[in-house]
């Protein structure tokens, strides 16, 4: 077993409220129920309407990028959102080098067998890791960038380290040509929102966080026991650093303990000890995931040296996309 594992998981199980990172629940078959929640949810709008901005700005979005352009994907799961952006820019090009970027080492490799299947003229260089370690990557590469981040995945990066990840965005594509192209989940109807994360198919992919980790550390988490838990939360303002976020909304998830329960972690050694009606919340407790206006995130997004070039959003302000860039002083 992987001993970061046992360091970086470890710890929020063992605290007060309990939680486990948001990327964990992305090994091969998380990656794979991640696919089913964006075919067979029907609301889930974080794949519907993204895709639909996507198509229909493509030409806007590939008009600064030529053939010695790299397109770099972070979280990039199967790539089925960058089909549009590749074909158009392929079109138009000739070739292009694609970076897609993910933890989810054997799913990500294999997409991007299928990527070259379909797109015989792209160069596809998959970076199997973290973000912030693909980013650093990307910034070594020659010719201009666009740096995707889509699916509203920044919403799940942990609210202190926000501000410093869009600095280290920033850093990545400081040439006068390159862009990010960031999508944002603008959906704050609560109602709707818990609808979207309590659909079956939700359900399961979130509970690949117990399967896994009664794989790793062969543990007897038993499904049965647990109850999803997902929430709608409204909070006060929080001060983060020299960052305020004003009236923040948090999608929050995870699972709630039917009874009082002990679950042993065999391959380390470790009980741990469940009150009834206690949750495991998935990422920081209470903040699954923030909801945003606009507004705030370029708010942070200026703190950090972005600033938008364009935003699209549908016609009921569900989801957003930006074009930003980085301030050149
Ligand atoms: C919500 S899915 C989005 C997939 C795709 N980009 C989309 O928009 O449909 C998030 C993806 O990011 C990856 N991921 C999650 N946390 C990560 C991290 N810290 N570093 C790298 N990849 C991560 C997951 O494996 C998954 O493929």
């Amino acid at each position: 077993m992987q001993t970061d594992l046992v360091s970086t998981i470890l710890p929020g199980l063992l605290s007060s409220p309990k939680y486990v990172p948001q990327w964990y629940t992305y090994d091969k078959l998380g990656s794979e129920l991640f696919d089913r929640v964006t075919n067979e949810n029907p609301d889930y709008h974080l794949y519907r309407v993204e895709m639909s901005l996507l198509k229909e700005h493509t030409d806007k979005i590939i008009d600064n990028f030529d053939e010695t352009s790299v397109f770099a994907e972070l979280g990039a799961g199967n790539s089925s959102k960058m089909h549009r952006l590749i074909e158009a820019i392929l079109k138009k090009e000739g070739s292009l080098r694609f970076i897609p970027i993910d933890i989810s080492k054997e799913y990500v490799e294999e997409s991007a067998k299928n990527l070259i299947k379909l797109f015989p003229l792209l160069d596809v260089q998959p970076f199997v890791g973290h973000y912030l370690d693909g980013m650093v990557h990307v910034k070594s590469l020659q010719g201009s960038k666009l740096l995707v981040f889509l699916g509203s995945s920044f919403s799940s990066i942990p609210e202190a380290q926000m501000l410093p990840f869009l600095e280290t965005i920033r850093d990545a594509i400081e040439g006068n040509r390159d862009r990010l192209l960031i999508g944002l989940d603008t959906n704050r109807n609560p109602e709707r929102v818990k609808k979207i994360y309590s659909h079956p198919t939700f359900v399961d992919f979130m509970r690949n966080i117990l399967t896994r980790l009664n794989k790793d550390f062969q543990a007897d988490f038993m499904q049965d026991k647990f109850d999803p838990y997902v929430e709608y939360n409204k909070s006060n303002d929080q001060n983060i650093e020299d960052w305020i976020i004003e009236d923040p909304e948090y999608l929050n998830t995870g699972f709630r303990s039917k009874c009082q329960q002990t679950v042993t972690l065999e391959r380390i050694g470790k009980t741990i000890d469940l009150e009834e009606g206690e949750v495991i919340h998935i990422n920081s407790p209470g903040k699954t995931s923030i909801k945003w206006d606009w507004k705030q995130f370029e708010k942070l997004a200026k703190a950090a040296g972005l600033t938008t070039e364009q935003i699209w959003t549908d016609q009921d302000n569900l989801f957003t996309l930006g074009l930003m860039k980085a301030d050149l002083q």
